[in-house]
């Protein structure tokens, strides 16, 4: 059994109602998950006693790519939460109208990559909630599972 951090920042619910999703389907398949809104994270040693860690982040720029407001402080400290080695992936809801859709998911997988995070999934980008994508929350969170 793997222990699986999911920290999400999410403004209307929507990254939430995702990583929640994704949280119910790690734990149907037997391991442990633990859903963490980034309003409440300190990023100290974050990833301690985790095997694997899920970030999802809304984006909210207009012509810039621009953090969710509670993640933005977590992704400022990513440094410090423990990546190097640990096994992670990217999640976010967005509208694709705008130019970066759902941009925070690259920009995590980038930064935690530099910091020597392997990336275990494909990066689940979704516009709207998790019921709008349930196919994509499913195969996103298989390919976490496989890889733990
Ligand atoms: C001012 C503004 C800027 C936005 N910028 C982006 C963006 O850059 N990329 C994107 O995919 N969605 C963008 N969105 C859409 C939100 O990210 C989207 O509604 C998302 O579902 C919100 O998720 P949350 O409820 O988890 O915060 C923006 C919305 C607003 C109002």
């Amino acid at each position: 059994m793997s222990k699986v951090l999911i920290v999400y920042g999410s403004s209307t619910g929507n990254t939430q109602s995702i990583a929640e999703k994704i949280g119910e389907l790690i734990r149907t398949a037997g391991h442990e998950a633990d859903v963490k809104d980034a309003a409440n994270v300190s990023p100290e040693n974050l990833m301690e006693g985790y095997d694997a860690a899920l970030l999802g982040c809304s984006a909210w720029g207009e012509d810039e790519l621009e953090m969710q407001d509670d993640f933005l402080p977590l992704y400022e400290s990513f440094d410090r939460i423990g990546l190097s080695g640990r096994k992670i992936a990217a999640f976010a809801s967005g509208d694709q109208s705008y130019p970066h859709f759902c941009g925070a998911v690259d920009a995590i997988e980038s930064r935690a990559k530099d910091l020597g995070a392997v990336v275990i999934a494909d990066g689940l980008k979704i516009e709207g909630d998790a019921t709008a994508a349930p196919d994509a929350v499913e195969s996103f969170a298989r390919a976490v599972i496989e890889n733990l």
